[in-house]
Order: C-alpha cells, then structure tokens, then sequence
C-alpha cells in the first residue's frame, strides 16, 4: 500500500543535479569508475551519470543475501577492472550498511586509487556497520521506500517518485 510520495520526481532530480555538480567538482580532471549495485540503483545511476560533467565510466555489481544471518555473496561483479581507478560506489539504500560494507571490503581488495560512497537513501538509525557516505541525496526515516528503482518484493521500482510502503517485506 503506497500514499503520498515521499520525495517527487522533481525534488529527486534537484538533489541529483547537486551530487553531480560535487562529483564533476571533487573528480576533475579525472575519470571516476561509478559501480551501480544492482538491481535498485540502477535508475540513480542513470540519471546521476548524465548530471556529472566530467568523463566518467560505469559498472555495475550485484550481490545476493543468503540464509537468516548476514551471509552475502557477490552474484555478478564489474566487468571493468577496479585497480587503480577513483570508484564511487552507487547504492540506493544505506540501511544496516552490511551490504555495502561487504562490497565496499571486496573492492578494496582490488586496490583502487580511491573509493567513496554514494547513496540515494541513507537511514542511519538502523545502522550496525561502520559505513563512510561521501554523498547522500536524503536520509530516511524508519519507514520502507518503494519507487526510483526501489523495489517491494519486485514491485514498484518503475515509479518516478519516492514513497513510503505501509509495511516492510517479510
Ligand atoms: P543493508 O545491508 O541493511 O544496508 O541493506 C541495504 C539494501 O537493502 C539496500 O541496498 C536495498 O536494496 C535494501 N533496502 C533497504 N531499505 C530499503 C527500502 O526502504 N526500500 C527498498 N530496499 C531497501
Ligand atoms: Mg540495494
């Protein structure tokens, strides 16, 4: 069950717009490897590579969570090779940051010249890892967030907008 958006398209695309002009700022003169993981990020990447202004490449990565616990495992990795390359990694949501602490770990593995972290959602209060968000679009109370991308059980994420979902998904 979804309501009002949370955020509209047009207050999605103005934050978008001020993460790209910090990218294209804090990157100049560089080419920043952007790591979409997969599947909800993909439409903040889109939209975040076309508002940055400098040459950039993009990648995605994929993981799969597995068992009750925090058991995470990579499904599909960047076909780009991350050694030595300014990554920005690109999530949608931050939440316990278990995740992205275990993607963050295995890029770092691969020694890149640099790695920072971008999210469109950030809720801090449920976090449990220790996670560094070099640019965040909003931060999120306690409530589930469909659309943009986001999905509820494989729904919503072809909305433009942002809202808050009744319930959380079992
Ligand atoms: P974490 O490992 O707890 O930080 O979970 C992060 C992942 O859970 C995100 O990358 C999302 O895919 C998913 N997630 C967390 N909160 C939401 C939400 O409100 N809506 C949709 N997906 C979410
Ligand atoms: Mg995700």
């Amino acid at each position: 069950m979804i309501g009002e958006p949370l955020f509209d398209a047009e207050s999605i695309a103005a934050r978008v717009a001020d993460i790209g002009t910090a990218i294209s700022a804090d990157y100049a003169g560089k080419t920043p490897l952007m790591i979409g993981l997969l599947r909800a990020a993909a439409t903040f990447l889109a939209d975040l590579a076309r508002a940055v202004t400098i040459p950039c490449q993009l990648d995605f990565i994929a993981v799969n969570k597995y068992g009750d616990g925090d058991g995470i495992a990579l499904e599909k990795d960047v076909a780009i090779p991350v050694e030595g390359r300014h990554v920005i990694l690109v999530d949608d949501t931050v939440d316990t940051g278990l995740t992205l602490q275990y993607v963050v770990k295995r890029l770092l593995e691969r020694r890149p010249a640099s790695l920072a972290v971008c999210t469109l959602l950030d809720r801090p209060h449920r976090r449990i890892a220790d996670i560094e968000i070099k640019y965040r679009a909003f931060e999120v109370p306690d409530v589930f967030v469909v659309g943009y991308g986001l999905d509820y059980l494989g729904r919503y994420r072809e909305l433009p907008a942002l809202y808050a979902h009744g319930t959380w998904p079992a």
